[in-house]
């Protein structure tokens, strides 16, 4: 396998949003979609992830798709197993969901929410020892792009987890997202050339991390829309797309999920 040859994935992240009524309109509309034209699982792997208290719904309402859609949880508690942890959810209570998938390391998170590398390290280790997959999500700010900093952050960020990683785990359990923090919900897209090249960088990183570099799906975030999505699907290393305020419009993440099928 070639990082060419990677099926591409399109998540949709939710972040706060939105209320179940929309969540309905969303899930049928979707729905509709995929019945118009069909994505098959061999073109692009598609995958949502809404707020904790929604995945059930999202989960029923994606069981009446005629292909597998993914719920995915935008966080997993550094705690593991059960016990007196007010307010947490632990890989182990997601595996029990039937949910497999899960974001770490949102800038979001580790801006606002004080996700620091130790605290990844333990969140990507519970998750991954408790099978699930995690995206683990990196991306500089504007003023480290500023400084030429971009290319040291990112790696910085992807070494910081590879003590946590085994071989076996890179190869099947981890899909990394490229997220410049300036271009997320600013409208602000990275040039298809620039996040090719940052992802190219990112590809190398991992080869020297382990054997399966080649084979890990690298997703590109921030303002991902339909209008730029083609252009970002056909770059080499863009294995597929982590879509936040786009993704709330069932038309349009479907329209992004149809870019990259096509496109790989
Ligand atoms: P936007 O697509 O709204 O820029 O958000 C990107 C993002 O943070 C996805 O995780």
């Amino acid at each position: 396998m070639s990082a060419s040859t990677i099926v591409p994935w399109v998540i949709g992240n939710w972040k706060m949003n939105p209320t179940l009524s929309s969540i309905q309109e969303w899930t049928e509309q979707f729905g509709q979609c995929l019945q118009q034209a069909a994505i098959s699982e061999e073109q692009c792997h598609i995958a949502v992830a809404p707020t904790f208290i929604a995945l059930s719904k999202v989960q029923a309402d994606f069981s009446l798709y005629s292909r597998k859609v993914h719920a995915v949880a935008q966080d997993v508690s550094r705690f593991e197993g059960t016990g007196a942890f007010t307010g947490e959810v632990s890989a182990t209570l997601l595996k029990d969901s039937q949910i497999n998938h899960v974001l770490i390391g949102h800038s979001e998170r580790r801006e606002l929410l004080a996700d620091d590398t130790d605290v990844l390290r333990q969140k990507l280790t519970n998750a991954l020892q408790t099978g699930l997959t995690a995206v683990f999500c990196v991306g500089e700010s504007l003023e480290q792009r500023e400084q030429g900093v971009a290319e040291q952050v990112v790696l910085q960020q992807i070494c910081d987890i590879a003590s946590v990683v085994s071989d076996t785990q890179w190869e099947s359990q981890i899909i990394i997202a490229y997220e410049p923090i300036w271009a997320i919900g600013t409208g602000k897209t990275a040039s298809a050339q620039d996040a090719q090249a940052m992802h190219a960088k990112i590809r190398e990183g991992l080869k020297q991390l382990t054997s399966s570099g080649d084979k890990i799906a690298i997703l590109y975030g921030g303002s991902v829309k339909p209008e730029n999505a083609e252009e970002l699907a056909t770059c080499a290393d863009i294995n597929g797309a982590l879509v936040g305020g786009a993704s709330l419009k069932a038309d349009s993440f479907y329209k992004i999920a149809q870019a990259f099928a096509q496109a790989k």
